[in-house]
């Protein structure tokens, strides 16, 4: 049903394609040429999952060309489709790209969830964009494999298809993410957690269910796991919190056919010893394996988020974006 509100929207919308009414002389004001969408001004609405929103996120999202970005905190899978039809509806038809939506937080199933609810929520002809990237680390996992798959191409002249890859942190959202997007390009992934195998395991349920992918959980919180794990990996993907040494030079000295490790912790210590905040390739001390850091991660994941925030702004129609296309933008970035 419409509401009285929505109505008069539409109608002004009308009025506003055929050049309005207003004056009411004899003569008919010509029709307006210029898209209106270009004058309204960007607005972002922000729903986080946390009890905060992300500075990060704000700042990304302004220097991408948002001029408001309103943070809706503690918001959840619930309040997506009121949030979203609210948003919607009080703009007109044509504002609609200038119309986004964030979903951040630091839950990668919820915020995808949320984005299918928002998706869900809108109403035809009314529209917004949606972009998902719960603690930024659709874009920063996207990054990471992308950097990855570049540098073991180099290395090795192979895809990841069929690489054994190893995920440390793997509970977290960046780990989680890096593991989807890395075994939907053909690797055999070990997922690996510090806390044991069954935290592991709504990751595993997620990646079958979900994605189509088949996830092996391992624990690697003893020195031996993580030293077994690494022997048997081509690639170790390190993205464990911030300041937490998770790997030694010793323990990757065990290792057997490991061509390349990433690691996207930029705080120190490092979370692969011997790994440097711009290494893009650059071999390990005394050693076979090829580097990819946090900052060089950082860059590619920077350019990734604001392309796909200028994307919302860009395109005449709803994108709902998420990690597959934020691992695309970031494979055209390194091709480039
Ligand atoms: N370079 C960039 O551009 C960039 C961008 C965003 C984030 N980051 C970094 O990416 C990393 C991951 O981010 P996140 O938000 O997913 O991190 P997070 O939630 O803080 O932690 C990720 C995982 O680290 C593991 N972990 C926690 N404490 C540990 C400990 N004491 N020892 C060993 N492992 C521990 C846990 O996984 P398990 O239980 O599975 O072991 C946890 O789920 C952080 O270092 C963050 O700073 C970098």
């Amino acid at each position: 049903m419409r509401t009285d509100d929505q109505s008069n929207l539409l109608s002004d919308t009308a009025a506003m394609q055929t050049g309005g009414s207003e004056g009411g002389g004899h003569q008919q004001a010509p029709p307006r040429r210029i898209p209106r969408q270009r004058h309204a001004t960007p607005i972002l609405h922000f729903l986080s999952t946390q009890a905060f929103a992300s500075p990060f996120d704000v700042n990304m999202a302004v220097d991408a060309g948002f001029k408001v970005v309103i943070p809706h905190t503690n918001a959840g899978l619930e309040h997506t489709t009121g949030l979203v039809q609210d948003a919607i509806f009080s703009r007109p038809v044509e504002y609609g790209c200038r119309t986004g939506l964030f979903i951040g937080g630091k839950d990668a199933l919820l915020a995808l969830d949320m984005l299918a609810a928002a998706q869900a929520a809108l109403v035809p002809p009314f529209q917004l964009s949606a972009f998902a990237d719960p603690g930024g680390s659709f874009t920063t996992a996207a990054a990471m494999v992308a950097l990855v798959e570049d540098v073991y191409r180099a290395r090795t002249g192979r895809t990841l298809k069929g690489a054994k890859v190893a995920v440390f942190g793997a509970t977290g959202v960046v780990g989680f993410a890096a593991s989807i997007i890395a075994a939907q390009c053909g690797a055999k992934v070990t997922m690996a957690s510090h806390i044991g195998v069954k935290a592991l395991e709504p990751c595993v349920r997620a990646g079958r269910k979900r994605f189509g992918v088949d996830l092996k959980p391992v624990a690697a919180g003893r020195a031996g796991d993580k030293e077994r794990l690494v022997a048997q990996a081509d690639i170790v993907l390190c993205a464990a919190a911030a300041g937490v040494r998770v790997l030694t030079r010793k323990q990757l000295a065990k290792s057997r056919r490991l061509a390349v490790v990433a690691d996207v912790n930029a705080v120190p210590p490092s979370g692969i010893e011997g790994v440097e905040l711009f290494d893009r390739g650059r071999l390990l001390d005394g050693s076979d394996i090829a580097s990819v850091g946090p900052l060089a991660i950082g860059d590619v994941k920077y350019k990734t988020q604001a392309a796909l925030f200028r994307s919302m702004l860009a395109s005449p129609d709803t994108v709902m974006l998420d990690f597959t296309h934020a691992f695309a933008k970031a494979r055209k970035l390194i091709r480039a």
